[in-house]
């Protein structure tokens, strides 16, 4: 890019930011609530009971204490919705109702996701209309036979993929398509024989099931067989526009429901099964365990969150581990236990759609089924089997609020013929211990921070530790202080760094200075990676902290100058004896 084009962009990207105030455009995601300057709220990006997302509207930016996420509103869009740095630029300038620059950028991996996305719908449509065909008769008869209406059927876009090697690549190299991108869109795979090249079908034989965001974009399929061959599912693996831990199935189709409660199941014949029932706030995790980032999204879009994962062992470990990852994230969570079926399609199929709607109103809460099961472990005929089961649920009970411990360690005594009191001691007991275990796990936790910190952005930082204080300083002084810059340049440029990415960091700004550009994080954050952008956020956070002095700049070049000889001394048994010499002389 050339200075002038550079100058326009920044220009258009400070208007842009002037558009989009950081403090409006997080708040349509994250409840803020202000503190003098500053905005904090629960954290978007990571699980958190306390807040510790911070947002500073005099430096345009956001930074979480508790997971290092930060950056200013471009990267708090890239973050959030999954953007690379051109989306994420469009979507602020269609809010603002800004017209994008001409191709002033480098889209070219956003076109690339553009057909990508292409090819994806392009595929539906053939998978779709070869259901319809006298060619996709299994398919069509498949579905049929499991209940689908053709309504649902439509409804869902669900297809048939051919029994055969290049019926999909055949049709999309007609439409336009290369096989590269097809191949990125893990639509054809690829094999090498004697040094060729040849792409066939990742679908074939297969009903298909497309997975579609919250835009409506076709971002993946997962395929089925029609028999009971293995595997029975074939989905598509992560690409440029699919990735199966961030999203979740029928969401869209879902978040327009009920939008107080959905139901999360573990499978899409499930969804696709509640939804035709006109239970139509169902989603299913994607071929996994449910992550915090689909946990994360669920959240946003829901008070209360239905678990129904299958009635077997698998399930209920689902289900558990579940439990674990929704807690941090403040939804109400009831667990369904689905009595006389395996899965909510089976109960469906089996007693129709009255019986899930008994199960769905009768649905134990959470801790009432988190009593139920460990009351199933224990053989209460016995005392030594009610202790045991009592302390469990003491242990249960010590996480809930005080009136489900009154309500339930009332109903515990009752039919377990002991005191009230003595379990509410319990309860007590096992409060203060997990207490006990939180504040050692939370200790360990900040022990382990200070003293062998992990970065991964800077991955040098751990070798070099205080040259990285120290480059910290100097970077967020600068950026506090631009006007510092000038006056250090005669002792300072980017080989005094010992770290590369806090060299790179200096590197940027430098050049930008120089050239009379901005550095403004809104400018700047186009540079970074969303992740990289965290760390540039914290080092304008940091400006509390430092003093914001020439004089601590200069200590700090001065220790990057001590620790540069340091470690310019070479093992001594590798050196020449010229080397050995030189060296020994300067040491001492
Ligand atoms: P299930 O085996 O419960 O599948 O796996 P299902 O959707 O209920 O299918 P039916 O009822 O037997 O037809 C639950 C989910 O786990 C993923 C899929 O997302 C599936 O919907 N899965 C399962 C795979 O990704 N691969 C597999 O081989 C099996
Ligand atoms: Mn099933």
């Amino acid at each position: 890019m050339d200075g002038v084009i550079m100058a326009l962009n920044d220009m258009f990207l400070e208007e842009l930011r002037n558009r989009n105030d950081i403090e409006s455009v997080i708040s349509s995601y994250v409840n803020l609530k202000r503190q003098g300057r500053i905005l904090k709220g629960l954290c978007p990006f990571h699980n958190e009971k306390t807040p510790s997302f911070t947002v500073y509207p005099d430096t345009r930016s956001f930074y979480c204490f508790g997971c290092g996420a930060g950056g200013e509103v471009i990267t708090f869009i890239r973050r959030i919705e999954n953007y690379d740095f051109v989306e994420a630029v469009k979507f602020l300038a269609d809010r603002a109702g800004m017209a994008m620059p001409e191709d002033n950028y480098d889209d070219s991996l956003a076109k690339h996701r553009q057909r990508i996305l292409a090819a994806n719908r392009e595929a539906a449509r053939f998978f779709h209309s070869s259901l319809m065909s006298p060619k996709g008769k299994a398919g069509l008869d498949y579905f049929l036979n499991r209940g689908l209406s053709m309504s649902t059927i439509k409804h869902f876009g669900l297809g048939y993929a051919p029994d055969s090697w290049h019926d999909l690549l055949n049709h999309m190299r007609s439409k336009g398509f290369t096989q590269n991108e097809l191949f990125d869109a893990d639509l054809v795979k690829r094999s090498e024989k004697n040094g060729k090249t040849n792409y066939y079908d990742n679908f074939r034989n297969r009903v298909m099931t497309p997975i579609i965001d919250l835009r409506g974009n076709v971002i993946g399929f997962g395929g089925r067989v029609l028999d009971d061959s293995k595997p029975k599912y074939v989905n598509t693996s992560d690409t440029l526009v699919y990735k199966k831990t961030n999203n979740v199935f029928a969401l869209n189709f879902a978040k327009n429901g009920n939008p107080n409660s959905l139901i999360v199941c573990e499978g899409y014949m499930d969804v696709i099964a509640l939804h035709q029932a006109g239970f139509t706030n169902s989603v299913a995790s994607l071929g996994t365990a449910l992550t915090k980032e689909q946990a994360g999204l669920i959240s946003r879009y829901a008070d209360e969150v239905i678990l129904s994962y299958d009635n077997d062992e698998a399930g209920q470990e689902a289900t558990k581990k579940a439990i674990r990852i929704f807690e941090g994230t403040g939804v109400k969570l009831r667990v369904l236990k689905l009595e006389g079926g395996k899965d909510p399609d089976e109960i469906i199929k089996t007693y129709g759609k009255e019986r899930f709607k008994a199960l769905l109103e009768g649905a134990a809460n959470n801790v009432e089924y988190r009593l139920l099961r460990a009351r199933e472990k224990y053989d209460l005929a016995f005392p030594d089997g009610r202790a045991a089961f009592l302390s469990e649920a003491a242990s249960i009970l010590a996480g809930c609020n005080a009136i489900e411990q009154d309500v339930y360690a009332s109903r515990l005594a009752d039919e377990m013929k002991v005191s009230k009191e003595a379990i509410q001691t319990e309860i007590r007991r096992q409060y203060a211990k997990r207490k006990a275990a939180e504040r050692k796990q939370e200790f360990e936790k900040i022990v382990q921070e200070t003293t062998v910190p992990k970065d991964e952005i800077n991955p040098q930082r751990k070798e070099n530790v205080r040259a990285a204080k120290a480059e910290d300083i100097l970077l967020a002084s600068v950026l506090n202080n631009p006007e510092f810059y000038l006056k250090l340049k005669n002792k300072l440029d980017e080989n005094v760094f010992i770290t590369d990415f806090n060299r790179r960091v200096f590197a940027v700004l430098s050049r930008r200075i120089e050239d009379n550009m901005s550095i403004d994080f809104s400018v700047l954050a186009g540079e970074f990676s969303p992740e990289e952008n965290g760390r540039i956020a914290k080092f304008l956070a940091m400006k509390k902290e430092i003093s914001n002095t020439l004089a601590e700049c200069e200590d700090c070049i001065k220790v990057l100058i001590q620790e540069k000889q340091k470690k310019s001394v070479v093992d001594p048994s590798e050196m020449s004896d010229e080397e050995f010499l030189n060296a020994f002389r300067k040491r001492f």
